[in-house]
């Protein structure tokens, strides 16, 4: 029986890929103010910049591909029960071929119906872009993001997992924006805890912090668990 390894990961996961995190020096919010374009209120005042902002992510999300930290947690599903939670809206975990990848604030391939948020179509390479008129199926939609002032509706299900979670890993995330920064405390007492983040946020002791990147950190990580399996 394998043992379960639960990994969280946020967008530093994704920076060796080319896509920019939010908070770091050139980050997204030093060039979009945030409540404008990633907030309940700012969708409802100006939906046509909204639209327009996640049609840039998404062309760029096109361009770009999965790194060896993505492609080194697929690695891991040779010898450990992995299971991805993301508070990223990319699907380069996905496409590296992870098998289990859960979305805590959307993504950004989706888009729902906004009379029926159950609807949900995913957008291909040759209809990326959305404005405030696109019908899909005679419905209006709205980008898959979970805004800021929103509920994130899969965290509930995010502490199932890392409850039952045997090993615990962290990856590229400030620890900034809550719920998803609590995930942490609903690790049982005693199982191991890593943290790979270059310039990591302050963390309790008992938690083993790797201060590499993402490729790097997966490949020490890896050593490390293999050592002690
Ligand atoms: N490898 C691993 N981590 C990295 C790398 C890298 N190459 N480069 C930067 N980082 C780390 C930074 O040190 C930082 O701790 O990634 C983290 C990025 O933090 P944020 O930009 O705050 O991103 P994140 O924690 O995912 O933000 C959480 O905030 O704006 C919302 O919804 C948005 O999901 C996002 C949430």
């Amino acid at each position: 029986m394998k043992k379960r390894l639960v990994v969280s990961t946020g967008a530093g996961m994704s920076a060796e890929s080319g896509i920019s995190t939010f908070r770091d020096a050139g980050g997204l919010w030093e060039n979009y103010p945030v409540m404008e374009v990633a907030s309940a209120d700012g969708f409802r005042r100006n939906p046509a910049l909204i639209h327009r902002f996640y049609n840039e992510r998404r062309a760029e999300l096109v361009s770009v591909e999965p790194n060896a930290g993505h492609r080194g947690l697929v690695e891991l599903e040779k010898y450990f029960d992995v299971h991805i939670i993301t508070q990223n809206v990319d699907d380069l975990h996905e496409r590296a071929g992870s098998s289990s990848v859960l979305h805590l604030h959307g993504e950004l391939m989706k888009v729902r119906a906004m009379d029926n948020e159950s609807l949900l179509y995913t957008l291909d390479k040759d209809h990326l872009e959305t404005t405030p008129d696109t019908l899909i199926d005679g419905h209006h939609v709205r980008p898959h993001i979970v805004f800021f002032q929103e509920a994130v509706p899969n965290f509930e299900p995010a502490v199932d997992l890392v409850q039952s979670a045997d090993i615990m890993v962290i990856i590229g995330t400030s620890l900034a924006v809550y719920p998803a920064a609590a995930l942490l405390n609903y690790a049982r007492r005693g199982i191991p805890v890593y943290y790979i983040d270059p310039r990591p946020a302050s963390v309790p002791a008992s938690v083993h912090v790797i201060a590499q990147g993402a490729g790097e950190g997966v490949a020490t990580l890896t050593r490390e668990l293999l050592n002690n399996i």
